[in-house]
């Protein structure tokens, strides 16, 4: 199946039927994601994979109840830092500095550089907001690749953010959800979205040329 096939052959699943995404694909679209471009690479933001069949059936629960949750096999919750400050680049550069095996020294154009652009968000509501539009390139990236693997997936805004980082206890890592994303395989018979024409804009008004 060539990119773009996969990318026709995905779509929203509204039902999925129980079975389990194998392990190695997991890994394949989590590595997708994490090998999401950032802003400077900074990555302020992770992944968090719940596999726990309970969790995900409280999960559920959490505003819009929407069966993937716990008919999938998996939820990925995309989540931004809760600290984005100069220690977090500091730490980013350090980490730099040692997997390129370069002097920190060397790197001090580059700190300076991601340190103003904090300055421009000077809150951490503006830091957040400014890491979830890169938490969701991640996305993009993690639903690509599972459509070349052949697995289904949801993206969904669709539940609280508040009450999902209670449940799974993401304050005190320093987190806070902004999209998840289920896995699973697509339930043909009970998924009526299933034999749907896709629809996008056309090609003509969603694309100019100059
Ligand atoms: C950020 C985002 C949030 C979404 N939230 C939900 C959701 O909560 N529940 C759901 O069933 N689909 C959700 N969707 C799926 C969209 O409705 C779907 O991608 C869109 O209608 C296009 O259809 P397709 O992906 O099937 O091609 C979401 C998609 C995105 C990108």
């Amino acid at each position: 199946m060539s990119f773009l096939e996969a990318l026709n052959w995905r779509y929203a699943t509204k039902r999925m039927n129980g079975h389990t995404v194998p392990q190695e694909k997991l890994d394949t679209i989590l590595e997708a994601a994490r090998l999401a471009p950032s802003s400077y690479g900074l990555q302020p933001y992770s992944v968090a994979v719940v596999s726990d069949a309970a969790l995900r059936n409280k999960i559920r629960g959490l505003a819009v109840p929407q069966p993937q949750v716990t008919e999938g096999s998996h939820l990925l919750v995309f989540a931004t830092w809760t600290t984005i400050d100069e220690a977090s680049v500091e730490r980013f550069i350090e980490h730099v500095a040692s997997e390129r095996d370069l002097p920190l020294s060397s790197l001090a154009g580059y700190t300076d550089a991601i340190k103003s652009t904090l300055r421009k968000y000077p809150t951490q509501v503006e830091r957040e907001h400014w890491a979830s539009k890169q938490a969701y390139i991640a996305l993009g990236m993690a639903l690509a690749a599972a459509a070349t693997e052949h697995v289904d997936a949801t993206p969904m805004e669709g539940f609280s953010p508040e009450a999902l980082d209670e449940l799974l206890d993401l304050k005190a890592q320093g987190l806070r959800s902004v999209v998840v994303m289920a896995i699973g395989e697509r339930d043909e018979s009970n998924d009526s979205m299933t034999s749907l024409k896709k629809v996008r804009w056309p090609k003509e008004s969603f694309i100019t040329h100059t």
